[in-house]
């Protein structure tokens, strides 16, 4: 499992699986600032936006095609997945993204590029040595304009602690020729836990992880630094580079009374009120990755400014139809609304899109209290956020172009994990049958809804 020189520790023997990470959207990451209090990137002129450690790009090339407003770059230093990714977009024919093939280090020496709104890091910090995040800091603070958000997913420390024991099995566990990669170190982690090892944690997050294929594996439990964070320890270093802890990426993240049962709640509630809320919302979920979103500047904006901006953003409602969304409304669905809200709130969605400002208005309910039921159902992704008309219409060619790109792909047997979706701004992940119907007409009324119909 060792890194060759060049990787610095981090296993570059395989390409990594591509995944699609809608949480990467920038209307997403704009929805959580607000919500927040954060005024967003302005986007008027356009909008410059980067990825470090793009891998081969699937969720980046999906953005760029959503966004023909808007300028791409991803770096990663692994050429077979800058290739991947350049080809991609050759076949695509999309003119607003360039890859380019460049390590961190690199990166922090060289004369940066025109400042960007926003830069995005999926599973990139905690996989990395310290080394390679003081890089990433310093290149944040010389990339991200004033104003400018950067997105972070990274492992967090209070899950993953849970699963150091299998990620020992994993380094130890011998791999056999001729056999699976991790045939005998699944099978180790499946005894271990039948044994009674492990904490119920743990259990959990490794039947997720059990379910990823070796290739995933190898680069999650390959690489040499490996590490888990609090979100106050990434902030920290992140500080030098003038930037701070702003929201979570994930808006069901900023609502404690969803997310937890009762007497977690109290607890992150006191916490919350001490200034140490972060970490104890990790220690109630027990979680192993986290989203979140640090702003370089990212000014405060009062109460009347912040309902005015949410206002003007069209919603919908969005019963699950695909296999993510039905798993997101399990998630998710525990702490709904009241009987009498959710009748407001079904009447005020009745025909169609609406604007959140004329959503709380017909819901009946006081001001906030409707903006608030629309940030509920957002979190909860039983509402969406969708494009108006001529978002939609921008998006059309650059959108086909990409479409084409995924379809060849198909018919090269080649895995598809997501799709953009014009309707969604975001690059929503697929399942591998819900894939093949981008090449055939099934699921018609899904795709449809997703703005590809
Ligand atoms: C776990 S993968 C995540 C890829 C992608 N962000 C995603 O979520 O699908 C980490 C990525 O960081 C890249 N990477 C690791 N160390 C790097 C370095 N020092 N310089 C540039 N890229 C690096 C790897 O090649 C890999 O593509």
């Amino acid at each position: 499992m060792a890194g060759t020189p060049w990787g610095g520790g981090y296993p570059v023997a395989t390409s990594y699986l591509e995944t699609a990470q809608p949480l990467q959207a920038p209307d997403l990451i704009d929805l959580s600032l607000l919500a927040a209090g954060h005024l967003p990137p302005r986007r008027e002129g356009g909008f410059r936006y980067a990825e470090l450690g793009c891998g081969t790009g699937f969720t980046l090339i999906g953005l760029a095609a959503l966004h023909p407003e808007g300028q791409f770059l991803g770096i990663d230093f692994m050429p077979e997945h800058v290739a991947r990714a350049r080809a991609f977009i050759a076949e695509a024919g999309l003119a607003n993204i360039e890859i380019a093939e460049a390590s961190f280090a690199e990166l922090a020496a060289a004369p940066p590029p025109a400042a960007f709104d926003y830069v995005a890091m999926h599973g990139v910090w905690t996989w990395v040595s310290a080394e390679n995040r003081a890089h990433l800091a310093a290149i944040l603070g010389r990339w991200l304009a004033p104003g400018g958000v950067c997105y972070n997913g990274y492992s967090a420390a209070a899950g993953w602690q849970e699963t150091a024991q299998i990620r020992r099995i994993f380094r130890e566990a011998p791999q056999i020729p001729g056999r699976p990669q991790f045939e005998a170190a699944r099978a180790a982690v499946d005894a271990w836990l039948a044994a009674g090892g492990g904490s119920e944690t743990a259990a959990r997050l490794w039947k997720k992880l059990a379910k990823l294929p070796d290739r995933y594996l190898a680069h999650d439990f390959g690489a040499e630094h490996a590490s888990a964070c609090w979100c106050p320890e990434v902030a920290a270093a992140l500080a030098p580079a003038k930037m701070g802890f702003a929201a979570p990426a994930d808006l069901f993240d900023q609502f404690d009374t969803l997310r937890f049962e009762p007497g977690w709640a109290e607890f992150v509630r006191r916490a919350a009120a001490e200034g140490w809320g972060e970490t104890a919302r990790d220690m109630a979920s027990g979680r192993g990755f986290r989203t979140d979103l640090f702003g370089r500047g990212t000014p405060r904006i009062g109460e009347a400014q912040q309902q005015d901006l949410l206002g003007r953003i069209a919603i919908r409602d969005w019963p699950p139809l695909l296999r993510h969304e039905t798993q997101e409304a399990e998630e998710r669905g525990k702490r709904g609304f009241g009987p009498e809200t959710a009748a407001k709130v079904a009447a005020a969605l009745e025909g169609g899109p609406v604007t959140i400002g004329s959503f709380a208005a017909r819901t009946g309910l006081p001001a906030r209290q409707g903006l608030q039921a629309a940030l509920l159902g957002l979190a909860r992704r039983e509402i969406r956020m969708v494009a108006p008309p001529e978002v939609l219409a921008a998006r059309a060619a650059p959108v086909k172009g990409y479409l084409a790109a995924l379809r060849s792909r198909l018919a090269r047997g080649e895995p598809v994990p997501g799709v953009a979706s014009p309707a969604l701004s975001q690059v929503v992940p697929l399942g591998a049958n819900e894939a093949a119907a981008l090449s055939s007409s099934c699921l018609p009324e899904a795709l449809a809804r997703l703005g590809l119909g």
